[in-house]
């Protein structure tokens, strides 16, 4: 399938739900307020792949990103890890509540696909 739709209804806040697209774990956070304002004010000069939060989603109470590591590809596990995002317990990549690498040996940010909201409580990613 090159598209997968979903439900936004389905997510409550401050949960993460996982996907699969196109063979790969799609992650979908529907972030609070305290998470959205705290990715917000992270201070790009301590970034790794430094990117805004706001270069990372389109509506910001939803993170949806790619669930591979970017160091060796294994599956990071939402919620956990010292950023409050995701952690690769592979080899230890920490990662924040915006998908940016924080700790750990992955080079770059958790990549974000291609999506459109298509309602308010629908998205269509690919
Ligand atoms: Fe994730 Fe190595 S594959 S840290």
């Amino acid at each position: 399938v090159s598209k997968v739709e979903i439900k936004l209804l389905d997510i409550p806040e401050g949960k993460n739900m996982t996907f699969k697209w196109r063979g790969k774990p799609l992650f979908v956070r529907h972030r609070t307020q305290d998470e959205i304002n705290r990715e917000g004010a992270v201070n790009l000069a301590e970034l790794r792949d430094p990117q805004h939060d706001l270069e990372r989603v389109k509506k910001p109470e939803w993170l949806i990103l790619i669930g591979v590591c970017t160091h060796l590809g294994c599956v990071p596990i939402a919620g956990a890890g010292e950023f409050g995002g995701y952690y690769c317990p592979c080899h230890g990549s920490h990662y924040d509540l915006s998908g940016r690498i924080r700790k750990g040996p992955a080079p770059l940010n958790l990549e974000i696909p291609y999506y459109e909201f298509t309602s308010d409580d629908l998205v269509v990613v690919g």
